[in-house]
């Protein structure tokens, strides 16, 4: 079936004058257009509310609303329609004020028939093209959006991806000395709570907590014999130990995205008065994430229960960390954390708990109880449980 050819173009046109609208729109009717005709300017606003309007022959001076009110309201109304304006001899000034405002042309009055048919077909062909070229853009947009948004869920897959194989790594290795993952989900969560009430958001927190999630990686690279020894390690022994944080730190340190967590992963057993290991780093020459992990580990360490003891208290463990704060601690770090309060830190351990356990009663499996044992000697100081 062939295809229809579009309708005439609607041209309305606006003058006071009658016989000036009556003698365009017969000419320009014989020439195969639609035209309508309005007494001036409010009226073709009223007009152009009800029917489409691609084209408006507007005569410039009119009682009332003139011809320049009636180009700002199409534009705020009607930006699609196009405007040309019919001026006066000699009122060159205002009819290049109408091109300024958005006017598409302008003729003096009385127009010639083939001037006006040249302007209105150079007008509508212009109208054409730049509707076409807002369509497309919209499409372009839209096309935009869609894409960002499935790269958007792409990423945020793989992210998922990324930190559901982290927790598998890290399972396995709190398996080898724990038997539970326990401790790692809580220091990071301590960690990431101290650090949020330090001021820090968004990706720095999130490295943060995976510096503290992974701190004890290079743990797979100490001995079963020195790691799982029940008795006190020999200074051969404690050598091997010291040495987790860079098997951690290479380990990790190559991967990108976490090359923020390897730094932690190296710091992690730093001492803000630099009698830490391995390199003896002091004060702010340690990274921020690994001054927020000490304080959470030890927080951890000691309300934990172990083999051999009962978790202390969070008052007790809070006023231990207090009275390290400038020897072990950063005291910025134990002024943070003291803010949370004792309060504060146990209603975190107990949303914990609660979300592990909805866990475990919806994948149908044993709770593992709490972590059984601990391999680490006590050390005089509050420190971690690991060495
Ligand atoms: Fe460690």
């Amino acid at each position: 079936m062939e295809a229809l050819p579009p309708p005439p173009a609607r041209i309305l046109i606006v003058d006071d004058d009658e016989s000036v609208r009556d003698v365009i729109s017969v000419l320009l009717r014989e020439e195969g257009y639609h035209c309508d005709t309005a007494s001036g300017a409010e009226m073709a606003l009223d007009m152009a509310e009800r029917d489409d309007t691609p084209l408006v022959i507007s005569d410039m001076k009119m009682p009332g609303k003139d011809g320049l009110w009636l180009l700002e309201a199409f534009r705020e109304k009607h930006p699609d329609t196009s405007i040309i304006m019919l001026t006066g001899y000699g009122d060159t000034e205002s009819a290049v004020d109408c091109l300024r405002r958005g006017a598409v042309d302008y003729l003096l009055k009385p127009p010639k028939l083939t001037d006006l048919i040249r302007s209105i077909e150079r007008a509508l062909a212009k109208r054409r093209i730049e509707l076409a070229r807002k369509k497309y853009q919209k499409k372009l947009e839209r096309k935009v959006r869609d894409r960002t948004t499935e790269l958007r869920k792409a990423l945020k897959d793989i992210s998922v991806t990324y930190e559901n194989t982290l927790m598998a790594l890290v399972s396995a290795l709190d398996a080898r000395e724990h038997e539970t993952s326990d401790h790692s989900v809580r220091v990071v969560e301590y960690t990431v709570a101290i650090a949020t009430q330090l001021g820090i958001k968004g990706a720095e927190l999130e490295e943060i907590g995976r510096g503290a999630l992974l701190h004890d990686i290079g743990k797979i690279g100490v001995p079963d014999a020195v790691l799982l020894k029940p008795g006190a390690l020999t200074p051969d022994e404690w050598v091997e130990m010291r040495k987790h944080p860079d098997i951690g730190f290479n380990m990790i340190q190559p991967i990108p995205f976490l090359s923020v967590p390897a730094s932690i992963v190296l710091s992690h057993q730093e001492r803000f008065d630099g009698r830490g290991y391995p390199r003896n780093l002091k004060a702010n020459e340690i990274h921020i994430g690994a001054r927020v992990f000490a304080v959470a580990d030890t927080l951890d360490a000691m309300t934990s229960d172990r083999p051999y003891r009962r978790g202390t208290t969070f008052a007790n463990a809070v006023a231990e960390i207090t009275r390290c704060s400038g020897s072990q601690f950063d005291p910025e770090v134990v002024k943070a954390f003291n803010a949370i309060g004792e309060q504060g830190l146990i209603r975190i351990k107990e949303d914990m708990t609660a979300r592990r356990r909805a866990r475990e009663a919806s994948q149908m499996t044993p709770s593992h109880g709490l972590p059984a044992a601990s391999m680490n000697p006590p050390e005089g100081e509050p420190g971690p449980t690991h060495h």
